[in-house]
């Protein structure tokens, strides 16, 4: 992604439909309005409805970024690259941990689809520490393993990643034409509930973000589209 031409604040915000069903998650799209429209379909909504939530939300006109952090044997993940790239999603996440055979084998399916999503991978969850790294039998600091899973991930093909506000800086300088996408977003004076390294919108964009997610300060808010249309302003405010 070349960040030449800033894009406008709509395209930047992503709205995590973290849901136990599609009632609620469509409930939450309809009172955003124009505020939004990028949604992110994770494991808890896309568990209880499956890919139709995908296919209903795209043909709502949004676009989905289906969070479902794959990680299995290549030729599984090229299958579920494909049927994902079918239900409509436009991101995609899977573990750089599952190694460079995996994600070739992803990167591969998804250049041989018309339209298909953006691979995202994801390198070390952020509740992942120093003792949870050790007791899977990696000695490194979490801050080394990013580094080593993100160039596994780049030379394997995948040109986006999730990464936290704490490693953005680091990962686009190492990668200036990925695309990052980066969750913990917390408005000044937000409530920051169990994220831990967090940034407000205008940092995170300031910092090298492509997208934000951001889901309870939009979705718990008295009036989701304000809350929505604030972070929107925050976001102009650091791309002017
Ligand atoms: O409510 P909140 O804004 O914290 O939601 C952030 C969203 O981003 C959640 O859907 C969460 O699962 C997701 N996420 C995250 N940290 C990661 C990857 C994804 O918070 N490292």
């Amino acid at each position: 992604m070349t960040h030449s031409a800033p894009k406008p604040p709509q395209d930047r915000l992503i709205v995590a439909l973290d849901f136990p069903d599609a009632a609620s998650a469509l409930s939450l799209t309809e009172r955003l309005g124009q505020t939004c429209r990028w949604v992110k379909v994770g494991l808890e909504l896309f568990i209880a409805e499956g890919p139709k939530i995908v296919a209903t939300l795209a043909g709502r006109g949004f676009n989905v970024f289906l969070d479902l952090k794959l990680h299995d044997i290549p030729n599984t993940v090229a299958g579920a690259v494909r049927t994902a790239s079918a239900a409509g999603a436009k991101l995609l996440t899977l573990h750089a941990s599952g190694g460079p055979a995996m994600l070739e084998a992803a990167a591969a399916a998804a250049s041989g689809l018309s339209g298909p999503p953006q691979l995202l991978a994801v390198t070390v969850l952020t509740s992942m520490d120093l003792a949870q790294l050790n007791a899977v039998g990696v000695p490194d600091l979490p801050a080394a393993q990013v580094a080593r899973l993100a160039s596994v991930a780049w030379n394997s093909g995948i040109r986006g990643f999730v990464c936290s506000a704490e490693e953005l800086a680091s990962t686009r300088a190492s990668f200036p034409e990925s695309t990052l996408v980066i969750p913990g977003i917390r408005p000044a004076g937000a409530a920051i509930g169990d994220q831990k390294r967090v940034a407000t919108p205008a940092s995170a964009i300031a910092a090298g973000a492509d997208f934000l997610v951001v889901g309870r300060p939009i979705a718990q808010a008295t009036d989701p589209a304000a809350a929505a249309a604030a972070i929107l302003d925050d976001i102009a405010s650091a791309t002017r």
